[in-house]
């Protein structure tokens, strides 16, 4: 068993995600927005956003899979579950559990800006800009966290511990 430490609440992380709805909500007035959340870490911050959010909105999801010789983001990225829907002329906002080195991301947001979109917009509950390898800015960021592994709130170790409903550190 890992040892894991309590680092956000359940009750500040509701409040947040509900300020960030709002702002999400005012930014894009009442156009309709394709929200896309990257499985599986996405799937509790988002049921929580979309729910706040005050404006016409479409659900899709992708997954990415990550290939490297090791257990940390290569940059080498395959989307293995597409959305299933045209995004040319949409505003795209993608939904992400945490930006870590930014690749994932970086790969996702050029594979859809080649579909034309009208814009392409990126939410994520947490960004750890200190092990950043690309500059990919997130334009709505929850809280900016540490270098430290963070698990619960849909955030696993292992496949484990995304059920939490608080995010905790964990000595891995
Ligand atoms: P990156 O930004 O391409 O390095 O990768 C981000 C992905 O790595 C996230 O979607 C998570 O799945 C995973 N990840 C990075 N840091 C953590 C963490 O602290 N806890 C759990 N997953 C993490
Ligand atoms: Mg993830």
């Amino acid at each position: 068993m890992s040892r894991k430490k309590i680092f956000l609440t359940e009750e500040k992380i509701k409040r947040r995600v509900e300020q960030l709805a709002q702002e999400i909500s005012s930014a894009y007035l009442d156009q309709e927005v394709m929200v896309v959340g990257v499985l599986k870490g996405a799937f509790i911050f988002m049921a929580d956003l979309v729910r706040g959010l005050t404006i016409p909105v479409r659900i899709d999801f992708v997954a990415l899979s990550s290939y490297g010789f090791s257990s940390q983001s290569s940059g080498v990225v395959q989307i293995i579950k597409d959305i299933g829907q045209s995004i040319t002329n949409k505003q795209v906002l993608i939904i992400e559990d945490i930006v870590d080195t930014g690749l994932t991301l970086h790969y996702l947001k050029e594979r859809f800006l080649a579909r034309e979109p009208k814009e392409v917009k990126i939410c994520t509950l947490l960004d750890k800009p200190a092990r950043r390898e690309v500059p990919l800015k997130a334009d709505y960021v929850g809280f900016v966290v540490p270098d430290a592994f963070l698990v619960g709130y849909g955030l696993d170790y292992q496949e484990k511990y995304r059920h939490l409903r608080d995010i905790f550190i964990i000595e891995v």
